[in-house]
């Protein structure tokens, strides 16, 4: 087992329903630990270049006008095997599909605005905590 950090983001159909302490017990609960966490509004910039890896897909256009309408809640969440974990927490993108218990099943509304974003590879999670936090502000 090893101790690795994740990047989470509450997207903005969690914060508009004031569920960022509700998401944030489940991830507790689930045993990742907060080691970092800002309440930020995304410019267009940073959303496209969040989601680059998607500029192709057809919803790309909705994706980001979505990520931008309110406010989000990036984060950094740090333990055993942080990055598999927190995609298990999660559930899957789509609610329709998610387990009983993940934050999707909870709280998303649809595929779209579906609560959580959780890093898909130990790699990723490096480069999206990178574009968010400085190692300062990371505090394990
Ligand atoms: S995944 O988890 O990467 O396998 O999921 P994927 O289906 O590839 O979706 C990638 C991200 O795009 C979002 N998404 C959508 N947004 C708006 N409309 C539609 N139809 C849609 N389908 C997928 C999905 O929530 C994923 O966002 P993140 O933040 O990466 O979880």
């Amino acid at each position: 087992m090893a101790l690795e950090r994740t990047f989470s983001i509450i997207k903005p159909d969690a914060t508009r329903r004031n569920l960022t302490g509700a998401i944030n017990a489940t991830i507790e609960k689930a045993g990742l630990r907060i080691v970092a966490q800002k309440r930020i509004l995304l410019t267009r910039a940073q959303a496209e270049t969040f989601y680059a890896v998607h500029s192709e897909r057809p919803f790309f256009g909705e994706l980001v006008d979505f990520m931008i309408s309110e406010p989000i809640v990036v984060q950094v969440l740090e333990g055993e095997n942080a990055v598999a974990k927190y995609r298990e927490v999660m559930g899957a993108t789509n609610p329709a599909n998610a387990a009983e218990g993940t934050i999707r099943k909870e709280f998303a509304l649809s595929v779209g605005e579906n609560s959580a974003h959780g890093s898909d590879s130990l790699d990723n999670a490096k480069i999206e905590i990178a574009q968010f936090f400085a190692g300062n502000e990371i505090v394990g």
